[in-house]
């Protein structure tokens, strides 16, 4: 039986791609900054662990504790909107701590068992973000596409040991916590010389009219990203990342 390790099971994609898997008979390591059974069924293929990517020590006893794994799965993060300029510093290094330093722990954790054993799979969830550019998301933005460099480098690095890395890109959703658990790195939106732009800015993200991605598209592709060999490394989620994708070809 194969085994999956999920960062940010708590909520959102993290928690519908704990249930993908569970649904088809794999071991889940679900793992969780404050650790809830009951918003996964109930089954004895299930392990919930506490785990805060930002703190070296927990990162140490969820991957102690989780034993041998087949996938680890990325997907912890936090949103930020700011015009750049307003961004405070102490934002930018919450956003890069969970997004990309909390990525970049966890990989570096579980990547010697994957060598040793010559197979293993990381998936990161990015964002399509990092494809089409948005304004007042600079940092969060900059945080993920730190998180495909260094995805796409080490995946190099890995291959001929038989440990494959992906990136899955989601695109925008409004059936997660994401915008609400948001709110407290959002910063200077009410700063005159950005009305037009914040104005703009939140009509587009709470547009329902245009394609979304449901948090099911979410974990299709991290399941695609995990059992398929042959999948692209950026493997995009939802209709609107999904006709970015097309229109970036
Ligand atoms: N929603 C979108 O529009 C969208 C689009 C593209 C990409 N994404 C990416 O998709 C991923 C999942 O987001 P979501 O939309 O599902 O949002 P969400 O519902 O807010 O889920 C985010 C999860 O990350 C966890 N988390 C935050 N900080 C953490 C930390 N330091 N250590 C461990 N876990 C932590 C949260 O746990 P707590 O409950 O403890 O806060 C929560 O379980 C994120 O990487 C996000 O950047 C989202």
């Amino acid at each position: 039986m194969k085994t999956v390790m999920i960062t940010g099971c708590s909520s959102g994609f993290g928690l519908e791609t704990a249930r993908y898997f569970l649904a088809r008979d794999w071991r889940v390591v679900a793992t969780m900054r404050t650790p809830r059974l009951d918003v996964l069924p109930p089954s004895d293929r299930l392990s919930v662990l506490a785990l805060d990517v930002t703190d070296p020590e927990s990162v140490r006893k969820a991957v102690e504790a989780a034993g041998a794994i087949d996938v680890l799965v990325n997907n912890a993060g936090i949103a930020a909107a700011s015009p750049a300029e307003l961004t405070p510093m102490a934002t930018v290094r919450e956003v890069f701590e969970t997004n990309t330093f909390g990525t970049i722990a966890m990989t570096q954790a579980v990547a010697p068992q994957f060598r040793q054993r010559k197979a293993g799979v990381v998936v990161n969830v990015s964002s399509s973000v990092t494809r089409t550019v948005y304004p007042l998301i600079a940092a969060y933005s900059a945080s993920k596409a730190a998180v495909n460099a260094f995805t796409e480098s080490m995946a190099i690095e890995l291959k001929p040991f038989g440990v494959r890395l992906r990136l899955v890109l989601p695109g925008r959703s409004l059936e997660t916590n994401f915008g609400e658990n948001g709110r407290s790195h959002m910063h200077g939106l009410d700063h005159e010389a950005y009305v037009g732009i914040v104005q703009k800015f939140f009509a587009m993200m709470g547009d329902t009219s245009s394609p979304l991605t449901h948090a099911q598209d979410v974990a299709e592709a991290v399941w695609r990203a995990a059992t398929d060999p042959s999948s692209p490394m950026r493997i995009p989620a939802g209709a609107d990342a999904e006709a970015a994708a097309a229109e970036a070809r």
